[in-house]
């Protein structure tokens, strides 16, 4: 089959932190033609408004909320007239902290309504995403899905405890990703579907709880970027499922 149709990435959650450092990297790769980038509203990020202004037309705008399924759909379909393939699609969108929301440190600060909202866009996001855009990606040549995951996501990893919500939110993601990537195999043979984990990144997400962290170990966010875009650009149709890092390396489940 011809590789000739428009290389499109669309990255979710895109106004600011990894998200928009991924769309400066992808719109100066040279094998992406055109970015589409999504947030719940883009035309307050001054971050979109810099690089639209610098890229032109090559950089496509939309509103999405993945807390909104009828925003997910209406935006499949704005997206689908202009960008019928898709070749990567990022989904980036996810919160930790975000008044009210708070990582609870002990038992005594869980709270439903917290679990409900992280859950609702770290984990029920990226899938209804999938939901929507399948059409743009299963096309027939090679595509790309990634799901932004976290190490503490890891079950076995997990040794500190803590941020019930943040944690469990992203072991749900990680298993919906891996299920997805499992149907795939069959509904879509050449859309690689993969949970990536960035690494501590300098973003608003991490700011407050960076103090612990060697700084050499913290990530610039167009560092990060460029670290996924390379593990992306390296995935075979083998690594359809997997949870990896920034570098491509495997994370316990
Ligand atoms: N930073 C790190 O150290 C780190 C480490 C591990 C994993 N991660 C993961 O990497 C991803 C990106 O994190 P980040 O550090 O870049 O965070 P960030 O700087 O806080 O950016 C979060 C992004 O999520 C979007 N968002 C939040 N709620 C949304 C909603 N309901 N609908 C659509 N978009 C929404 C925000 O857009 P608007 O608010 O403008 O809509 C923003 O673009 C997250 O999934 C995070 O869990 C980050």
């Amino acid at each position: 089959m011809s590789e000739a149709h428009e290389r499109i990435a669309m990255v979710q959650g895109a106004s600011r932190g990894i998200g928009l450092a991924l769309v400066e990297t992808l719109l100066e790769a040279g094998d992406v033609e055109r970015v589409v980038a999504t947030s719940r509203d883009p035309a307050r990020s001054e971050g979109l408004a810099a690089l639209r202004a610098r890229h032109g037309e090559r950089l496509a705008c939309e509103p999405l909320d993945v807390t909104d399924e009828d925003s997910i759909r209406a935006a499949a379909q704005r997206i689908g007239e202009r960008a019928p393939r898709l070749r990567w699609l990022f989904n980036c969108a996810g919160i930790l902290h975000d008044a009210p929301v708070r990582p609870e440190k002990r038992l005594e600060d869980v709270d439903p309504a917290l679990l409900a909202r992280v859950f609702a866009v770290n984990a029920f996001g990226p899938l209804l995403v999938a939901k929507h855009f399948l059409g743009l990606l299963a096309h027939g040549e090679r595509s790309v899905l990634v799901n932004l995951s976290a190490r503490v996501g890891s079950i076995e990893d997990n040794r500190l405890g803590g941020w019930y919500a943040y944690r469990a939110s992203k072991a749900a993601q990680n298993m919906f990703t891996r299920t997805l990537a499992i149907e795939l195999r069959r509904r879509a043979p050449r859309l690689i579907c993969v949970a990536l984990h960035p690494g501590t990144v300098a973003t608003n997400l991490s700011a407050p709880y960076r103090g612990g962290v060697d700084p050499d170990r913290v990530f610039a966010p167009r560092q990060a970027a460029s670290q996924l875009w390379s593990v992306a650009q390296s995935l075979t149709p083998e690594d359809g499922g997997r949870f990896l890092d920034w570098a491509g390396k495997p994370i316990a489940w």
